[in-house]
């Protein structure tokens, strides 16, 4: 009695593990990449970070854990808030790669921090903060979306793309499928605003995506100049 008793104490404890302390809290995670460009065009505008005017390429928007069903978990763990001292190693590139474009001006760490707290801690049992943020700035490296595009001949002019084309180059470039989430310019043009690519529950490798957001895009779109 008293060992089949243990034995259940045993299960109870492996499933806790396995199950609820240690469960898949996520499926797939989005890199979400944005067009400065396309930011900045809006009627709302937007103000160049303190370190000056980002790079003329994408940038980073985030990495976001995603459930298959398409809903996604947020604001996973508040007693892990976002700390700079633990990746003042990748701040440098960091300013390169993920600007905020926001305003009033900031030194990006204001971005940063709210992308953790409210991403990044959904995917801290498999990712430390550091290692999120280094998967982010891996991923964006692997994925130039923007020489991607200009070897199809889609160019940051101020011309128009079928949407079509701007997907099959990416799917040519990079070896899967995208989406594209367009907003508008000041004329109510749709425009070419940021790019999601699906990457796997370990942030290290690119994937076809589960499951696509929704949202409207022209068939013809912007690609402003930044
Ligand atoms: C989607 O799946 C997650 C994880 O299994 C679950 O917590 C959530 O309630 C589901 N959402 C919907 C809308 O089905
Ligand atoms: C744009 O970003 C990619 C990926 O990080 C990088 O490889 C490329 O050199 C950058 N291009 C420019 C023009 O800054």
């Amino acid at each position: 009695m008293n060992s089949t008793y243990s034995f259940f104490v045993k299960l109870v404890l492996v499933q806790c593990l396995v199950i609820a302390c240690a469960s898949q809290v996520y499926d797939f995670f989005y890199l979400v990449q944005q067009w400065p460009g396309s930011y900045c065009d809006t009627s709302q505008g937007c103000c160049y970070p303190t370190t000056g005017k980002p790079a003329t390429n994408f940038s980073i928007h985030g990495l976001w854990p995603n459930y298959d069903n398409g809903s996604y978990p947020s604001n996973c763990d508040s007693n892990d808030p976002f700390d700079l001292s633990e990746i003042s190693d990748l701040q440098s590139k960091m300013q390169v790669s993920w600007p905020s474009l926001s305003c009033p001006s900031s030194d990006d760490t204001s971005f940063w921090s709210h992308e953790w707290n409210k991403h990044g801690t959904c995917s801290e049992s498999v990712l430390t903060e550091h290692a999120y943020f280094q998967a982010v700035l891996n991923l964006k490296s692997k994925a130039n979306v923007l020489q991607t595009l200009k070897n199809a001949g889609i160019q940051p002019n101020g011309g128009f793309y079928s949407l079509t084309s701007i997907k099959s180059a990416i799917k040519g470039g990079l070896g899967y499928n995208s989406w594209i989430e367009c907003n508008t310019d000041t004329s109510g043009n749709y425009q070419l605003y940021q790019i999601y690519l699906c990457v796997d529950y370990y942030g290290s490798s690119f994937i076809e995506c589960p499951v696509l957001p929704t949202g409207y895009c022209a068939s013809s779109i912007k690609f402003p100049t930044f």
